[in-house]
């Protein structure tokens, strides 16, 4: 795909669910007695193979509408499972069948058994788990057992690990609690609560009764790492006035707004109110010239699939800019580190990689452009596009329409904001 040089980014325009909270509505739906109805549900490669997982497990789900689906629970017979591409899926499903008493089989696509799963592994089988890797990856095998609580402290921020223990202790003898050495994103927990789970929340732990989920009805904000390559090519293009409604505006998801605001674009939030327990609102960004920002290592969790675009923003920002402390970027769909310093580099960044992130020398004008290879990962493929739109002469774009895996209009809806 050749990606064009834009003038500026303009318009009004809603993006589509949230895919954390997408993944969570049909996972705890399937957990649930009665159905759950899901309203706003982000449709994309990720969240379908979701639905085709909670299938494979015997759960009825309904497609209601472009963006609603009815979930009915799931009997979690034996089963092989195709995780896909989805990370969270596999991960929060491995927690969920640990004490359900079948056998099954948790497979994904090259990307998906190239990531690390020991780290699930390990804590599960603290529970009682029988659960296997393919040396440390998937496939993954699971056998039936019953778990007991545990108190566990998580060595990785990550709100997959923490979310797949959560879920496991619904299943388990005792209350399970999960300490964060860095608060992640708490969509499991607020959605558990709102199931009626028994969920104790303290400023750096979280724990789970044993129980049946009750969900009912959920409604999912917009994603704001959706909204993320739309917000950062605003904030690069003189002019641009976006302004994206309905978007999830969960503290522990909004790093990127307030890198923005650091960097000195003009960023208004208004019409604020809440889906279900999930703080949401409209994000208007508005260019202005950019400087460089520190980002604090605590912040990483609150922007981390964002930050392949903090990098494109940098580049542009006056000044230097040092991120460290997302060393966890190494183990994404890619190895986004050295993913976005590949991309950035060919386009005419300075831009080095460390061990945990990259140094960037920003300089306020547009790069060059170039050729991006998206290396099958739907982030580098949007932070790509964006790239191009930013440029001096353009990108070609290899492997575009791995977009889809989270957001499959992304280009069509670009096309409707660019002003050229
Ligand atoms: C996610 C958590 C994050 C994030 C991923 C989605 C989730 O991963 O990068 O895209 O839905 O819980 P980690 O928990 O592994 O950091």
């Amino acid at each position: 795909m050749l990606v064009e040089p834009a003038a500026r980014i303009v318009g009004h325009v809603a993006v589509p669910g949230d895919k954390s909270i997408s993944h969570r509505a049909l996972l705890i739906g399937a957990l649930s007695e009665g159905p759950t109805r899901v309203r706003g549900f982000g449709r994309g490669g990720d969240t379908e193979s979701t639905i085709a997982a909670m299938r494979a497990l015997g759960s009825f789900v309904e497609d209601a509408d472009d963006d609603e689906i009815v979930v009915h629970g799931a009997d979690f017979h034996d089963a092989e499972v195709d995780c896909g591409n989805a990370g969270t899926l596999i991960r929060l499903l491995a927690g969920i069948l640990a004490g359900r008493g079948g056998t099954y089989t948790l497979t994904g696509d090259e990307s998906l058994s190239a990531r690390p799963m020991e780290r699930i592994a390990e804590p599960l089988r603290r529970m009682g788990a029988q659960i296997e890797t393919t040396d440390g990856h998937s496939p993954l095998r699971v056998g039936p057992a019953q778990l007991a609580g545990i108190e566990y402290e998580l060595p990785v921020a990550s709100a997959q690990v923490k979310s797949a223990i959560l879920l496991a202790g619904l299943g388990a003898q005792g209350a399970t609690t999960v300490v964060e050495p860095t608060p992640t994103r708490d969509h499991t927990e607020l959605m558990l609560e709102a199931a009626g789970v028994g969920v104790r929340r303290r400023p750096t732990s979280v724990t789970v009764e044993p129980g049946t989920p009750r969900l009912a009805a959920v409604t999912v904000p917009g994603d704001i790492s959706s909204a993320a390559p739309l917000l950062a090519a605003a904030a690069l293009l003189p002019g641009s006035d976006l302004t994206i409604h309905d978007l999830g505006l969960n503290p522990r998801r909004t790093g990127l707004l307030d890198v923005l605001e650091r960097m000195g674009a003009r960023i208004s939030i208004f019409n604020r109110h809440r889906e279900g327990r999930e703080p949401a609102g409209a994000v208007q960004v508005q260019y202005e010239e950019l400087v460089a920002a520190e980002l604090h290592p605590r912040e990483i969790p609150t922007l981390v699939d964002e930050l392949p675009l903090v990098a494109l923003l940098a580049a542009h920002a006056r000044g230097k800019t040092r991120i460290r402390g997302a060393e966890e970027l190494r183990v994404k769909e890619s190895d986004r580190i050295e993913a976005v310093t590949d991309a950035l580099r060919a386009c005419g960044a300075r831009i080095q990689s460390t061990e945990d992130g990259w140094t960037i020398t920003g300089v306020p004008a547009r790069l060059r452009g170039g050729r991006v290879d998206a290396r099958g990962d739907h982030r580098i493929a949007m932070l790509g596009a964006v790239t191009g739109l930013a440029s001096r002469e353009g990108v070609e774009l290899k492997g575009a329409e791995t977009a889809a895996i989270s957001f499959p209009g992304f280009y069509d809806l670009l096309d409707t904001l660019v002003e050229r």
